[in-house]
């Protein structure tokens, strides 16, 4: 039996010492050490043997054991060496070769519209607010004056949420004058950019989903004159310092009386083209003095404080601004047309 050990230990100790992966010297291992290997046989043959031979035998064999263990670890750090320094030079880095440049991003041009609008009325003292865009009939209508048969309040024109609970997709950004109002008292300086929706057909110049800028100013002895100086004010910090404006009347429930702001056409200057449909002037928002009931129903005395609201279009705003013929394109995310906005 002992020659057998001896046979085993050595054929062992000189496979462990050949083995050239990490992955042969565990099934060396399993052959000869595992649960079936040739040295765990000899081991549990033992019992056969005569009571005063097993000590002796025992010995022999757990000694081999022993050993052929101590071999397979020292080989085994010498592969898992050679096989770390044959990864690091396999993955050797280059560091002369060129990178992969990181092309910086840019704003969406609605984003710069909106900033760039944001500046100028923060400018002029007007704080920013913003609300949601699931809003309540209440808020988006009647608060705001509008009656029940009002044709904006048409099914065709507003997305109604499914339930009873009232709720709708804000077709506005108006019923931000209800909420600031309900929690701010006069003097009111605000503007309220946000997206609003409307179950339009897509075309060149209607999306289902666009955005607005709500703005209302609340306060004591507040006149059309102040809403004609503001509103020209901003068209000129934003279209440039000799931009021509017109106030046309017009109707909305919640301001009485009510008007529209054109700006001379940006493409023809007035003579006169496809974008202006040869008017020379292209309509920019819609405003008016804040109506005596819109105040009411908020328990602001119409008798004490006065105001002037106005609400525009932003894509509009913005093809307008950057002279692009579809509004569409805004939504396309189309990169060669956002690239030159970086
Ligand atoms: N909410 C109106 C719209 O969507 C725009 C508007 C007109 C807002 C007059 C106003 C306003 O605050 O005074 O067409």
């Amino acid at each position: 039996m002992i020659e057998k050990i001896r046979g085993i230990t050595a054929s062992a100790v000189a496979a462990a010492d050949k083995a050239g992966t990490v992955r042969e010297l565990e099934e060396l291992r399993v052959e000869v050490l595992g649960k079936k290997g040739s040295m765990t046989q000899i081991l549990k043959g033992m019992g056969a043997l005569p009571p005063d031979e097993r000590p002796l035998m025992g010995q022999a064999a757990n000694d081999a054991r022993a050993e052929i263990e101590k071999r397979l670890e020292a080989r085994q750090a010498v592969l898992r060496m050679a096989e770390l320094e044959e990864r690091l030079a396999n993955e050797v880095i280059d560091v002369t070769m060129p990178g992969r440049a990181q092309k910086p991003g840019g704003r969406h041009p609605m984003t710069i519209m909106i900033e760039d609008l944001c500046r100028i009325f923060t400018g002029m003292g007007y704080e920013i607010a913003e609300g949601p865009e699931i809003e309540t009939d209440y808020n988006n209508f009647i608060a705001l004056n509008t009656p029940e048969h009002h044709s904006s309040r048409d099914e065709q024109d507003t997305f109604y949420m499914e339930g009873d609970g009232g709720f709708l997709l804000r077709t506005q950004t108006s019923p931000m004058q209800v909420r600031y109002m309900m929690r701010n008292r006069p003097p009111i300086r605000v503007i309220c950019p946000g997206k609003v929706f409307r179950s339009d057909e897509i075309d060149a110049t209607h999306t289902p989903v666009f955005h607005q800028m709500e703005g209302l100013v609340v306060d004591k002895g507040i006149t059309l004159g102040h809403l004609k100086g503001a509103l020209t004010t901003f068209a000129r910090e934003l279209f440039g310092a000799d931009t021509a404006v017109r106030f046309r009347p017009h109707y909305f429930p919640f301001t009485e009386p009510s008007g529209e702001m054109d700006v001379r056409c940006y493409m023809c200057l007035g003579k006169g083209c496809r974008v202006c449909k040869g008017e020379g002037w292209v309509e920019l928002l819609g405003c008016g003095m804040v109506h005596p009931n819109v105040l009411k129903m908020r328990d602001i005395d119409p008798d004490v404080y006065s105001g002037f609201a106005f609400g525009m279009g932003l894509e509009r705003v913005a093809l307008a601004r950057f002279r692009i013929p579809d509004i569409r394109i805004l939504f396309e995310n189309d990169v060669r047309f956002l690239r030159q906005f970086a």
